[in-house]
């Protein structure tokens, strides 16, 4: 038997509870997967709230990224063998918070050995995101980039990724996560009513690129500072972005390759603030749906 992660209705958490089922069997393409961890995001529960929809009878199984090593491959897998070490998003229908899950063998990527299963399984989700955004609109060393949330798991990541590319990078984020994004190389500007202006002072001419993270009213107060709406990208509120002449995330299939050739280099580092058992993951997920996040959270099986 394994365990999983599940919700039993649609809905807030109550109905959150850790199951036994047998060990998944992995189909065609598929490889089935040890977990050794596994990434908390704000997704997790929007899926149990249903706001993406109503596609799964449940129990739904919870959990979109992990990193493990492999212990059974289905039929026509030839990329990957028992025994290697995996990062990637789960297949659908599967949940990540879990001692086994399946992942599309196509999908996997081979997680490199210089860093850790915790950070691995940060990459499917968080860094392919924070990789997307961040190259949305090309800009070259020196030019301004804004991070709307950069405290959290993707903004954090987005920081660190403009550190690397050598962009001036200015990060919003709340005064507790102050050492967090300057821990990225970014300059600090604390949320809050304040904060356009602030970056008005150090940018004046505007900024060459907002990143958002966080949607709604605190994009609309930034915007004017781009130098261009179409230089505003949101993975949390495409709906606002394009309304004010930005974009959504666009995915770039080949990211999570990309990203993890980056991390597996070490030039950027994913910050695990939290990390939790799985029969404590109704508190990871809490952690996450509280929306004040610091860095990544993940569950260790
Ligand atoms: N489209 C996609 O493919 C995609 C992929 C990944 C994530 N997302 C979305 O992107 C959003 C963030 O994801 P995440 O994983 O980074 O979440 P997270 O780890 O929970 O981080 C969210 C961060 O936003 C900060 N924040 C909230 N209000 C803020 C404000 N007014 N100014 C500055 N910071 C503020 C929060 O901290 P404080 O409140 O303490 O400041 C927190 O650090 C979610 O809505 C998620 O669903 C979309």
């Amino acid at each position: 038997m394994s365990r999983v992660y599940v919700f039993h209705e649609y809905g807030g958490p109550e109905t959150e509870a850790l199951i036994e089922r047998p060990v998944p069997e992995p189909g065609p393409g598929d490889l089935l997967v040890e977990v050794r961890a596994a990434g908390v995001n704000p997704v997790d529960w929007k899926i149990r709230e249903g706001r993406l929809g109503r596609h799964n009878e449940p129990p739904v199984p919870m959990g979109r990224e992990v990193a493990g090593v492999v212990t059974a491959l289905g039929t026509g897998v030839e990329d990957h063998e028992v025994g290697d070490e995996v990062l990637g998003m789960v297949a659908p229908g599967q949940g990540g918070f879990a001692d086994h899950t399946l992942l599309r063998a196509a999908d996997a990527v081979a997680k490199p050995e210089e860093i850790s299963f915790a950070m691995a399984a940060t990459i499917p989700v968080s860094g392919t995101t924070a990789y997307d955004l961040t190259h949305a609109i090309e800009l070259e060393a020196g030019q301004a980039m804004l991070v709307l949330g950069a405290g959290g798991g993707v903004g954090h990541l987005v920081a660190e990724i403009g550190r690397v590319h050598q962009f001036t990078v200015i990060g919003i984020a709340s005064q507790d996560k102050r050492e967090l994004v300057e821990s990225t190389g970014a300059t600090f500007v604390a949320a809050g009513d304040g904060a356009a202006a602030a970056v008005r002072e150090l940018a004046p001419d505007g900024v060459d690129l907002i990143v958002d993270i966080v949607g709604g009213q605190a994009l609309r107060d930034v915007a004017p500072l781009a130098t261009s709406p179409d230089r505003i990208v949101s993975a949390a509120d495409g709906a606002t972005a394009i309304e004010l002449g930005g974009s959504g995330r666009t995915n770039d299939p080949e990211s999570m390759e990309k990203i993890t050739g980056v991390i597996g280099y070490q030039v950027i580092t994913p910050r695990i603030t939290g990390e939790f058992p799985l029969d404590r993951a109704r508190e990871a997920l809490a952690l996450v749906e509280e929306g004040h996040a610091a860095g990544k959270t993940v569950i260790v099986p």
